[in-house]
């Protein structure tokens, strides 16, 4: 701010002015993506993934942690679920051994296959695929709705560029092939 001599009212002027120009030139910008661009970086997908605990779900659980030889490659195909279970009074979910089967009152849902494995994990998916999926909550991110308990409603928050890091991330991983089944649905 330059100081005019001549009184207040000029520097007051002066002040107007420059607010009313940068409300002009804010207006002009385009809508923000979400999130500044920071560049997609596999390094950060690595650490999204780690803090964000995918592998808490997506990774097949033996003696209470997650078996990493078999990371992020959803319900083994080989552990059978083939029904909800009954819940004790005042209980709504339950997880299975490998915590990768949940039932609730949504039937029961099996957590997917997030290796590049072309046939049974995102081996064939764009980076549009994934992010629809994320932020639409979609299957494949077009189809039915995702069930509990993925948490796709926070994810959606993540920036565009925290995202396609992520998948960027997710492409890298050692490819597993398994089938997931498909979910069950609640008993009517
Ligand atoms: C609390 C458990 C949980 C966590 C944590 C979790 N997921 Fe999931 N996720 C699931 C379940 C269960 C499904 C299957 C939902 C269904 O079949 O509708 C799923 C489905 C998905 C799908 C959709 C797959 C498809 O075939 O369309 C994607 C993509 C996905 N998860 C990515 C992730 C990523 C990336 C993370 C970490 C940032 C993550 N998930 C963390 C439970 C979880």
């Amino acid at each position: 701010m330059v100081l005019i001599p001549g009184g207040k009212t000029t520097v007051l002027v002066c002040c107007g002015l420059v607010v009313a120009l940068a409300v002009l030139v804010a207006a002009q910008q385009p809508p923000p993506a979400r999130g500044a661009a920071s560049g997609v970086s596999v390094e950060r997908g690595k650490y999204l993934v780690t803090v964000q605990d995918c592998n808490g779900c997506h990774t097949p659980f033996k003696n209470g942690e997650p078996d990493m030889t078999l990371m992020l490659s959803g319900h083994p195909q080989s552990v059978r679920v083939t029904s909800r279970p009954a819940l004790p009074a005042g209980f709504s979910t339950a997880i299975n051994d490998t915590n990768t089967a949940w039932a609730g009152p949504w039937g029961v849902s099996f957590t997917t296959n997030l290796t590049p494995d072309p046939e049974t994990g995102i081996g064939r998916w764009n980076e549009k695929t994934f992010m629809n999926a994320i932020r639409l909550g979609k299957k494949l991110g077009v189809g039915r709705a995702l069930l509990p308990p993925m948490p796709w409603k926070m994810y959606a928050n993540l920036t565009d560029d925290d995202l396609r890091s992520v998948f960027a991330y997710l492409k890298t991983i050692p490819a597993i092939a398994n089938r997931v089944p498909n979910p069950i649905p609640p008993a009517k």
